[in-house]
């Protein structure tokens, strides 16, 4: 159907495949792919784990996985078929050579029985301890040697800190070259995250502004309602520092503070957004309370149901001191971005699931209007909402209606769902297809993990030193902790309630945007 863009034929390789990444998106994702007539003609998903599945087996599992997780519902069995045939469990030992020389072979043999060579996807949907390793045995068996058709794809996290993050790169980097390695960050799949380039690049109306002389200040939440449900294991080594900040909200911090691309081209997009974490002010050691805050849930309330508190979540320990919301402010000391301040926040079990981007600009420089007109006075806001709600708003004064000079806020709206008739790709599906097609653009480089990670160290290093006497420091159900408040509003401003939540609570607060 899409035959200009249809890659090549392609086996993709899921280590890790009776994991539930593999049951929940990525099958979902290539199967959706299929239904739209990405895939190539000729391909074949091949799910290696440490299982006495059989092909059979793994079919039905991961059929009642696209029944409960694919955007296109339950599956039609027509369509299931067709698809089914291309699914193979191989049983395999990770931490065995044997394993890896095996797959080799049945690699050499499909491409035999196909009469061609055919693109190799290697995806580590495994425990990040056992990645390196994996991707030593991965070229020991030759497998990287196909340097135009062979990829790997890692998830993160990329390391723990900076320095684990240098060696996972050197070891990845010494087998395959930076062009073959995937580092998956699923929020850059995001249709609406991809629209932040769109919107500021496709654009002559904002650019101009996009700087100091008219921003006072960026923020970026990605709340979630949800707790670390079977996760606690992962999370509670991880932290939100490192589970989202350090990927997904850097990643949308960089496509806002980011210099115009000169194309679209990988290496250019991503040597753009590398520029800004480079010029990212360092935190001071001595003072990251001024700039960083930390919580973890108690217990509470949420959408009317008690939750239970972080440490009595499964798999959590019941003195964990593990972070599940985190709060920054950082400077880009740069040009453009020079004393403006972007803060940033996450949270597990706050009120409510939603992710938005708050641009706000500068009050006018005079005032023209006499005092009485201002009351309701409010300066321009560019919302950038992402999930679940998906738009653009901006808010800007207009007169009220009335025989006296009275201003009022109101919001212009723009709504993907309203705007295009059509139901958007998966993160996954995108990111899936760009591994498959082998481009890098929206996927993370060494460099950038690295760049990352070093903005965070005086963060990660002083948390580590000194304990959190408060924790649990804040109600599931809240907007966080009290210090998070303490951080905005010692610079005289103060956290944007979503504007989702805002419609739902008050239909007339949501063409203002208030606060
Ligand atoms: C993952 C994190 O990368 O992103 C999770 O590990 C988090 O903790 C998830 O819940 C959020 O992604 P999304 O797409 O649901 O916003």
């Amino acid at each position: 159907m899409h035959s200009e863009f249809t890659p090549e034929p392609t086996v993709f390789v899921i280590f890790g495949a009776g994991g539930d990444l593999t049951w929940r998106k990525l099958t979902p994702a290539l199967y959706s792919l299929f239904i739209d007539g990405w895939m190539p003609e000729r391909f074949q998903v091949l799910g290696l784990d440490r299982s006495d599945m059989d092909d059979e087996k793994f079919r039905s599992h991961l059929r009642k996985g696209m029944d409960e997780n694919s955007r296109k519902g339950k599956v039609e069995k027509k369509n299931w078929d067709r698809f089914a045939e291309n699914l193979a469990f191989v049983n395999a030992d990770f931490t065995s050579d044997k394993s890896f020389t095996d797959l080799a072979k049945r690699l050499a043999k499909i491409e035999k029985d196909w009469d061609t060579d055919a693109h190799k996807i290697f995806y580590l949907a495994v425990p990040p301890t056992l990645v390196e390793n994996m991707a030593r045995r991965l070229g020991k068996a030759g497998l990287q040697k196909d340097r135009s058709r062979s990829r790997i794809v890692v998830e993160k996290p990329f390391g723990r800190g900076l320095s684990s993050a240098r060696t996972l790169n050197a070891t990845l980097t010494g087998i395959f070259d930076e062009s073959q390695i995937f580092r998956i960050d699923h929020f850059l799949g995001k249709e609406t995250v991809q629209n932040i380039l769109a919107f500021r690049f496709a654009n002559t109306l904002f650019e101009p502004l996009w700087s100091r002389h008219y921003i006072d200040h960026v923020q970026v939440t990605v709340a979630e309602s949800l707790g670390v449900a079977h996760r606690g294991a992962y999370y509670d080594q991880a932290g939100a520092l490192r589970d989202m900040i350090q990927n997904h909200l850097m990643q949308v911090f960089c496509l806002i503070a980011m210099e115009p691309p000169v194309s679209f081209d990988a290496n250019e997009v991503r040597n753009k957004k590398v520029e800004v974490l480079k010029a990212t002010r360092e935190i001071p050691s001595d003072r990251v309370n001024e700039f960083a805050v930390r919580g973890q849930y108690a217990a509470g309330w949420i959408e009317g149901e008690r939750v239970q508190g972080y440490r009595e979540e499964p798999d959590v320990a019941g003195d964990s001191l593990t972070e599940t919301y985190a709060a920054l402010k950082l400077f880009v000391d740069n040009w453009r971005w020079q004393g403006v301040p972007f803060y940033l926040r996450t949270g597990k079990r706050l009120p409510s699931k939603v992710s938005e981007v708050s641009i706000q600009f500068k009050a006018v420089p005079h005032q023209t209007f006499p005092s009485g007109a201002l009351m309701d006075w409010r300066p321009n806001r560019l919302l950038l909402a992402l999930q679940p709600q998906e738009g653009i708003f901006l808010r800007f004064e207009v007169k009220h209606p009335g025989l006296t000079m009275h201003l009022s806020p109101v919001l212009m709206q723009f709504y993907y769902r309203e705007a295009f008739d059509t139901v958007p790709p998966e993160a996954y599906e995108t990111l899936l297809l760009d591994v498959m097609r082998g481009d890098t653009t929206l996927f993370m480089r060494a460099d950038q993990t690295e760049a990352a990670w070093k903005v965070l160290s005086p963060v990660l290093q002083t948390w580590e030193k000194i304990k959190p006497f408060s924790f649990p420091n804040y109600q599931a159900g809240t907007w966080g902790p009290e210090e998070a408040e303490v951080l905005i509003a010692q610079d005289g401003r103060s956290w944007v309630m979503p504007t989702h939540l805002q419609c739902q609570e008050n239909l007339a607060a949501c063409h203002v945007m208030t606060g």
